[in-house]
């Protein structure tokens, strides 16, 4: 086949046709699913200020020294959102929604753009799905997000993975940690990889998600945050640990866990899948209670996570699930002559009006073509009309799994079939 001019950008992927009943049955997971915790939907722009994007998620880290999609109109400086915590958070502050009263528990599901290198399981155009509990300090807010994601991979079926978990500490803990980190990764520095030694004096702890092969000895050996935890994070992620366990959700503790963002305090955790290859995170998230402050609003605790749809989509490969049924239409219509088209275009708002899918063949082919089309579509069943039935006011009602037929009335034709498939 000939090469087409136009194709989508490098990372980005069209859900067609054959996928989108997939997507459709996942989305519908999660709204269910959101609605049993009394979580509320939010949707945000796709575009947000570089301003607060840089701000909410830090200016050293990857995602927005090297990943945004960023450009200015008139005076305006545009990015396309690589995540939702900052925008949601903006939204939090921008509306005064602490007003609403209680904490703001809010789930969302949508695109998001990253200019990360394209491989399996990493786009530049990607979905996420994820919450925001804003307003709350206490471990349960931590452990219903938690809960919230595992359900969701629960009810799919995806069982085989692994919940990582640490404290990245609040402010005062990190401080006496970094400095500890600091002292210990001195002394071998000029050993280290090139990225290690910049992230030394603003950001040492992001040493510990270092991938080089020269850093791994260093960060094996070096101290644990936990070791620096101050009274108060260090109950806090106690308590969230022990509720874990109550509920029987197992975690494995990863003192060097950090994340991609600047935002997170305290809790941290990823879920990775062993079915997912080397871009293994299904899910990520945490505490981030200096994040609204950071970005305008009054000091309020949050806590939230993200999940991966597309690596959730590979995961159900790799494991077989099906998450939509097979696609099929109720009724085909199948006609002869112009007649019996003009009366099956007529029928067709009749039989959609009784609650069912309904069509025809619109391309004028023969009625061998129109049943081979309908076998196609995978009609359950196929109202065939000609000038006989036409004259007579009686239709071939033709099963097709069945291979049974009758001859109807219209309306008892629609009758039976709403008996039978509603
Ligand atoms: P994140 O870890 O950057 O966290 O992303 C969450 C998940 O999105 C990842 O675990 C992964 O499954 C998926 N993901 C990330 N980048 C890509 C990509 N390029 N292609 C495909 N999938 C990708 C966040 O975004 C935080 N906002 C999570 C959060 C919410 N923390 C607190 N609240």
């Amino acid at each position: 086949m000939a090469k087409p001019k136009y194709t989508t950008h490098l990372g980005m992927v069209d859900i067609l046709p054959d996928e989108s009943p997939k997507w459709r049955a996942l989305e519908q997971i999660i709204h269910e699913e959101a609605a049993k915790f009394n979580f509320e939907e939010i949707r945000t722009p796709i575009m947000e200020q570089t301003e607060l994007i840089v701000r909410g998620i830090g200016q050293l880290t990857d995602i927005v020294s090297k990943e945004i999609f960023a450009f200015k109109k008139g005076d305006s400086h545009y990015v396309l959102r690589p995540e939702l915590t900052a925008p949601v958070v903006r939204a939090f502050v921008e509306h005064h929604m602490q007003q609403r009263g209680g904490s703001q528990k809010l789930y969302y599901i949508g695109p998001m753009f990253r200019a990360e290198k394209p491989q399996k399981g990493r786009q530049r155009q990607f979905h996420q799905f994820g919450v925001e509990i804003i307003g709350s300090d206490d471990p349960v807010a931590d452990v219903e997000c938690i809960s919230f994601m595992m359900q969701i991979y629960k009810r799919i079926g995806i069982k085989n993975f692994e919940l990582k978990l640490n404290s990245v500490g609040d402010p005062e803990s990190r401080e006496a940690y970094k400095e500890a980190l600091r002292d210990f990764l001195k002394p071998n520095l000029d050993k280290m990889s090139e990225l290690s030694q910049k992230r030394f004096e603003k950001n040492p702890m992001r040493i510990l998600d270092s991938k080089e092969e020269e850093d791994q000895e260093f960060i094996k050996k070096a101290p644990v945050i936990q070791d620096y935890l101050n009274d108060e994070s260090k109950e806090h992620f106690e308590r969230v640990t022990n509720y874990l366990s109550e509920l029987g959700i197992d975690y494995t503790l990863d003192p060097y866990l950090v994340r991609g963002m600047d935002y997170y305090t305290r809790t941290a955790f990823e879920l990775t899948s062993p079915d997912l290859g080397s871009q293994d995170a299904l899910a990520g998230g945490g505490r981030y209670d200096l994040l609204v402050e950071e970005i305008g609003g009054q000091d309020t605790p949050a806590v939230g996570f993200a999940a991966g749809m597309e690596r959730l989509m590979i995961a159900c490969e790799e494991l077989d699930i099906n998450l939509a049924e097979e696609k099929s239409v109720d009724v085909y219509f199948v006609t002869l002559g112009d007649e019996a088209r003009n009366w099956a275009l007529s029928h067709l708002p009749k039989v959609r009006e009784a609650g069912l899918s309904a069509t025809m063949d619109y391309m004028s082919r023969s009625m061998k073509a129109q049943m081979k089309d309908a076998n196609r579509e995978n009609a359950l069943y196929t109202i065939i009309v000609g000038g006989n039935e036409l004259q007579e006011g009686k239709f071939t009602l033709r099963n097709m799994k069945e291979s049974e037929e009758a001859s109807l009335e219209f309306e008892a034709i629609v009758e039976k079939l709403t008996q039978k498939l509603l």
